[in-house]
Order: C-alpha cells, then structure tokens, then sequence
C-alpha cells in the first residue's frame, strides 16, 4: 500500500497553546495520526489533558518569554532528537467591541506580545533547529481577520493587526526558507467553537449568520489543513494562507 501524501508518523512536532481549543484539536490530530508532540501552554493545570495523547511531552512555558521557547525547543530536541513540525498557535484576542481609541496601551501590549512577539520567540530556536537538520514544516496560526478587518461584525484592533502581521510574516519566512527545504504556511481559521467561545449563544448564531455556510466549525475541522501544512502534501507550498472560514472571505 502506497503511504498516504499527509502522512506524519514518527515526525516531532510542537504546538504552542496545546492544552485548549484549536491546538489541543492540533496536538491530538498530529497525535492520533503518529507524530510525537510537545504540548506546550501557559496553563500548567490544563496541559494534563494531553497527557492522556499517545507519545506526548508537556512543557508547561509562555510564548512571551523567548528563553522558556528556546529552551522547550532544546528539550525537545533532547528527548527526540528533532523538530519536524512547529505549530506557532498561542494566541489571544483584545475585547471585543473596542474601537482603537478604546485600547489602553497595556491591551494592546498585552495581545500583540502573545500574538506577534510570541510567534518570533517560538519560531527562532524552531527554525535555527530545521536550519541544522535541513528540513520543517512551520505553520503559523493567524485568522481570517489576518487579511481583512473584523470591525463589522467584533472591532478587536490589537488582534487584527498582529493576525495580519502574521500572514505576512509568513509570506516572508515562506520566501526565506523554501530554499532551505522548510515551508513556512499559515492557517487561518474562521469562526471556530472552542471550550470557551463563542462567549454566549448570540455570539455564536451572529457568527453563523455572517458566515456563507450558515454555521460555525467545530474544533476538530481544522484537522485536514492542518495535516496538509504538517506532511509532504505541502512540499510544493511557501507563504501561503490556508483559510478555513466557510466562505467568509470568498463574498
Ligand atoms: N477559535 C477561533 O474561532 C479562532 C479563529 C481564528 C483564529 N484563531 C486562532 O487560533 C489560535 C487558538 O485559538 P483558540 O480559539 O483555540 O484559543 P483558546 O483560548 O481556546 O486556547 C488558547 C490556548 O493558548 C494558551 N495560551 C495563551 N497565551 C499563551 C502564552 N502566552 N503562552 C502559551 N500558551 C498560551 C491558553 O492557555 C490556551 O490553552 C489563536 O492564535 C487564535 O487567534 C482562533
């Protein structure tokens, strides 16, 4: 039987933000599907939950602090020799309904270190480790509010801008390091249920109503792309934005 273009079985991946929502669906998915995975997160408590995965590692770190990142990639390394697969996916959201001049400069600090700050301090020991070994698959997680605003439906400024930084962020690793046999691609997730969200079921049935397939995603839908993005199905891929939205951007 000939292997399947989206295998990931045996590669060494680490999620930030693994122990709630999208990236415990993305630590589980590359678990169930073989790879070995550190699952990293703020919360310590609520890491535990991916210690019932197969073959996995918990760090309990903060994205904003680049000597916890690069040393959870040293321990990484340490325990499985590599780090195939990065999964950049800690991230957190200003309050909804804030116009700019709303923003105190602490929210905005606050967002854009976990978002924007945070994706450098896990992707600069990441890729100095796929430098060395010659090969890696880095998938950022931004938004569809990386490309365009989400003021008409939730004014969140500090997120749109680092989401958005995100996206180009990516383009530029994505030229960097195609030469170097490692694609840099994000996702860009639409509305998605997680443990916490939406908040209330208002929220939830206006995102159904914006968006052209009428609902919004469960957790585990971001499963396929990001299997894509993590094996040799996206050999041929650099820079690129997966939007997994329901048609939002396409209108
Ligand atoms: N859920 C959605 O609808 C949606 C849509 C678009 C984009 N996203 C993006 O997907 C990613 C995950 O979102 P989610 O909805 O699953 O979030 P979530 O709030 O459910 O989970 C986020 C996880 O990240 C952890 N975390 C937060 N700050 C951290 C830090 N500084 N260091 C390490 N871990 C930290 C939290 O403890 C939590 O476990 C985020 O980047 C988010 O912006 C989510």
């Amino acid at each position: 039987m000939s292997v399947s273009p989206f295998d990931v079985t045996g590669r060494v991946a680490l999620v930030t933000g693994a122990a709630a929502g999208l990236g415990f669906a993305m630590a589980k998915t590359l678990s169930d599907h073989g790879a070995k995975v550190a699952c990293l997160d703020t919360d310590a408590d609520a890491l535990a939950r991916c210690e019932a995965l197969d073959n996995t590692l918990t760090i309990p770190a903060d994205v904003t602090d680049a000597q916890a990142m690069s040393a959870a990639v040293d321990q990484i390394v340490d325990r499985w020799g590599a780090l195939d697969i990065c999964v950049a996916n800690a991230g957190v959201s200003d309050r909804p309904g804030d116009l700019l001049h709303d923003t105190a400069p602490a929210e905005w600090a606050r967002v854009t270190r976990v978002n924007l700050d945070g994706v450098y301090n896990t992707l600069h020991p990441a890729l100095a480790q796929m430098i060395a070994q010659g090969h890696g698959k880095v998938i950022t997680v931004a938004s569809m509010w990386g490309h365009v605003g989400p003021a008409g439906l939730f004014p969140r400024p500090a997120y749109a801008a680092s989401k958005g930084a995100v996206v180009n962020l990516t383009r530029e690793l994505g030229v960097q390091y195609a030469p170097h046999n490692i694609q840099v691609n994000a996702l860009c997730p639409g509305f998605f249920r997680t443990e916490g969200r939406p908040r209330t079921e208002e929220a939830a049935a206006a995102m159904a109503a914006y968006t052209p397939a009428g609902r919004i995603a469960q957790a585990d839908e971001i499963a396929g792309a990001l299997l894509m993005l993590a094996s040799r199905a996206s050999d041929f891929m650099s820079g690129s934005s997966v939007v997994i939205d329901g048609g939002v951007l396409a209108r």
